[in-house]
């Protein structure tokens, strides 16, 4: 159990989040920051707070508009952002209208971060992921092994159940490793899915495996679409608390992660989806997984791609 974790964004997934490390006893104090009005994070904490009773469990829920509720937080986890809503006018942002926005979101999140915790871990979840993790890299100047992003845990996630359906299997039997940037190009590594320790293709054909490694790219937009408004909440928040348990309990988990690559994979400066173990310390390991030659082809598309991203917040700093 930690002295205390701090959420940042009490939107869907915060609110998430909360509610889990309250359920769970991951942390004596749990914070949570939210600027919007009137107070959607003190909301949020009292009616989780209101529930403790019953729960019979003493942990300490703070929200506020204000950062300083952060003060001294072990671990951070920042959900704060905008999606893409239409405007007024009925029109939408551009790519780089939401990009600027979430931007300033992300500086406003580090000033929070460096003032009142500048010692914790940080998992980020908001979006575009890998645009907002190097801008908090670039913010807070903290050790690598303290700041990294969560969405291969959920494509991996993702994938796992679409295995464990078509093959008919447990999900807990279904093993499985996605890589790379938290976009279309993400790679879903298919000599490291087992089940039950055996190759998948011995359970699911080439053909159908296919099928699964696109849907899990597109899956993110497949609940947007049938939501209608908003995106997936439950399973990225249980992603990026399968990271922070494995931080909080020192497990020396091997978990995809956002990392900072200085050199590892022949990537330098930059944070992309590879394999780790995570443990009390953070990212304590950056694994070198055997990748085929496609596999590393498919690799550095993705790593263009995620340069890309990183050149985009590059340009709109000023
Ligand atoms: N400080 C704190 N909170 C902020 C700030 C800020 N500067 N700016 C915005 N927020 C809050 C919003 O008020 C909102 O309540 O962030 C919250 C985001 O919540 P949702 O809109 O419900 O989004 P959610 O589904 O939780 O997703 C959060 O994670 O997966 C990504 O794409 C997703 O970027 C999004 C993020």
């Amino acid at each position: 159990m930690l002295q205390k974790i701090g959420i940042i964004g009490g939107g869907n997934i915060g609110g998430v989040l909360a509610l889990e490390i309250v359920k769970r006893r991951l942390a004596r104090n749990v914070a949570l920051v939210d600027i919007k009005e009137p107070d959607l994070a003190k909301g949020k904490c009292l009616d989780i707070s209101e529930g403790t009773p019953v729960l019979k469990n003493d942990i300490n829920l703070m929200g506020s508009k204000e950062y300083d509720v952060l003060k001294d937080a072990n671990m951070v986890i920042n959900t704060a952002g905008v999606p893409r809503t239409a405007k007024p006018d009925g029109t939408l942002p551009s790519r780089e209208e939401l990009l600027t926005t979430n931007l300033k979101i992300t500086d406003a999140v580090s000033n929070g971060i460096s003032k009142y915790c500048p010692k914790a871990i940080v998992i980020s979840i908001a979006n575009p992921l890998d645009a907002i993790v190097y801008r908090l890299h670039m913010n807070l100047k903290i050790p690598k092994q303290r700041l990294m992003g969560m969405a291969g845990a959920l494509d991996s996630a993702r994938y796992r159940y679409f295995v464990a359906q078509e093959a008919g299997v447990s999900v807990d039997n279904v093993e499985a490793m996605v890589l790379g940037g938290h976009g279309d190009d993400m790679l879903p590594i298919r000599s490291a899915c087992r089940i039950a320790g055996m190759p998948v293709e011995k359970f699911v054909s080439q053909e159908k495996l296919d099928a699964i490694e696109n849907r899990t790219r597109n899956a993110g937009g497949e609940v947007v679409k049938l939501l209608g408004s908003g995106s997936a909440f439950v399973s990225p928040a249980w992603s990026a608390l399968d990271m922070a348990e494995a931080i909080i309990f020192d497990k020396k988990k091997i978990m995809p992660v956002s990392a900072y690559l200085d050199g590892e994979y022949g990537v330098k400066g930059l944070f992309i989806g590879v394999p780790v173990i995570l443990g009390a310390e953070g990212i304590e390991k950056i694994i070198i997984m055997d990748l085929s030659e496609k596999e590393k082809e498919a690799f550095k598309n993705s790593v263009t791609s995620v340069e890309k991203t990183k050149n985009e917040v590059l340009a709109l700093t000023k």
